[in-house]
């Protein structure tokens, strides 16, 4: 018989957490105004909001911390993250950040202008937060496939090259600063982007004269995903395949707070110096000093450490595997997900899920808040509050895709948790017809609003 699978780790320390009744649940739910993101953690049982800086990190992270330099200038933390970047991804031009977003606000700063549109696959929100906030577009260039949760399309992140020229051909040169490719794509099911893509994205930019981004979130799952999935790559490594992906790039922005298996930072780097030259200018205005930018000399330790780990190993095999493991109980069980299944997280496909509720009142968000009073598990809309409004017209904007997204931490929980996810999934996919009517919003900020907004029930 072959041995099961197991975890290619061990549990030095634990943290406990609690299992609260759906009474206590129901009361916590309605004072957090029906929004996950107000309660408090210890009202959670198992807690998948996330995948964000909510990894456990390993021994010799730990470790690291403890000979951060924390030198204000020229710490040696610095060089040794700095290096690091530069052995993985080969860009000479590195800055610090306090995490994901910092990046995109000192790099957008530079080089993005009122009135300029940014193409891409599917931003992340945060992306299109600080392009929108710059009065330019974010314009959605993903495949088709990818809202097609059935189709079983390897590479839902792909950018669709056709739509992309149309976007390079409409537009002169000075109305694109960028094409910004997110690696793996999160708003379309932690789905990955192909070698094959990546190399005719950059093709098409090149015609054009536009530089090519990757937003660096997820990049080694991506680069799993071409190893196990893509022709040509079942005998690269990692790192070769990393090595190959940027190649094509730019530059980078990446929240560390994932592939980094830390708790908070970030990477800005380039290739181009004299954009360095004015990205220092405000890395040193938003962020620090540009031999710490965000961080701590500890944190710039552990996370040079989590970025070889990452990328080597049995890692990320253990990583997706955990995420596949949860995923394939509820495509067992018939319930409908993005398929084939992505690298952080399990998407739950809402509409199809709840076809009696409206989109008018928030599908997803129904789904997330049942799953949280049937299990205490937390998860996370990926629908129309996170969609905000058009900041023209005012409208809510109605995404073709609802998700409940549940975003599994890395290292952080057993296949035992991943169990309860699936039951309290299944549970109320039993009753689905049950569940007629979802919520209104009562509050709302005007942008980013699905952190703060208070709802009601309909
Ligand atoms: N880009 C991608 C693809 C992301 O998923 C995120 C964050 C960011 C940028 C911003 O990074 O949070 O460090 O500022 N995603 C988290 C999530 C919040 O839950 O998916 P940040």
């Amino acid at each position: 018989m072959d041995l099961p699978f197991a975890e290619n780790y061990k549990i030095k320390m634990v943290e406990p957490i609690y299992q609260s009744t759906r009474k206590q649940r129901e009361k916590w739910i309605d004072e957090a105004h029906y929004n996950l993101f107000n309660l408090r953690s210890d009202q959670v049982f198992i807690d998948l909001l996330t995948d964000s800086g909510t990894g456990a990190m390993s021994d010799r992270q730990w470790g690291a911390l403890m000979t951060g330099d924390e030198s204000y200038a020229g710490s040696s933390s610095f060089h040794h993250l700095k290096d690091k970047v530069k052995e993985i991804f080969g860009f000479d031009y590195f800055l610090p950040v306090h995490q994901g977003r910092a990046a995109e606000n000192v790099l957008f700063s530079v080089l993005v202008k009122e009135g300029q549109v940014v193409p891409g696959n599917s931003h992340f929100d945060t992306t299109k937060g600080h392009i929108e906030f710059r009065k330019a577009k974010a314009i959605d260039c993903t495949i088709d496939e990818a809202f097609d949760t059935n189709g079983g399309h390897p590479f839902k992140g792909n950018i669709d090259i056709e739509k992309l020229t149309n976007v390079l051909e409409s537009h002169t040169k000075e109305q694109i600063p960028l094409i910004i490719v997110t690696l793996t794509c999160n708003s379309s099911g932690g789905q990955p982007v192909s070698m094959k893509n990546i190399k005719q994205i950059r093709a098409a930019a090149d015609q054009y004269g536009i530089p090519v981004i990757f937003d660096s979130a997820r990049f080694a799952e991506n680069a799993w995903f071409i190893q196990n999935r893509e022709e040509g790559y079942a005998n690269k490594s990692i790192r070769e395949i990393v090595a190959e992906m940027y190649q094509y790039a730019d530059g980078m922005t990446m929240s560390s707070k994932k592939d980094g298996i830390v708790n908070i930072g970030g990477i800005l780097a380039m290739r181009n110096e004299n954009w360095y030259k004015q990205a220092m200018v405000f890395n040193i205005m938003y962020e620090g000093f540009n031999t710490y930018g965000g961080m701590a000399g500890r944190d710039m330790n552990a996370l040079a450490v989590g970025l070889d780990e990452v990328t080597n190993g049995d890692y990320l095999e253990n990583r997706i595997r955990q995420v596949h493991y949860l995923g394939n109980q509820l495509i067992d069980a018939g319930i409908p997900v993005q398929k084939p299944l992505g690298g952080h997280a399990v998407f739950v496909d809402a509409k199809s899920f709840l076809p009696r509720i409206p989109k008018e009142e928030y599908v997803a968000q129904t789904l997330a808040i049942e799953l949280y009073l049937e299990a205490g598990v937390r998860g996370v809309e990926v629908g129309t509050l996170l969609a905000d409004r058009d900041p023209e017209t005012k409208q809510n904007r109605y995404p073709k895709l609802e998700f409940l997204r549940l975003a599994i931490p890395r290292r952080t929980y057993t296949n035992n948790h991943m169990d309860v996810v699936a039951t309290g999934l299944m549970n109320i996919f039993e009753r689905r017809n049950s569940i007629q009517s979802g919520f209104q919003i009562v509050e709302e900020a005007p942008i980013m609003r699905h952190f703060t907004v208070k709802l009601k029930q309909k």
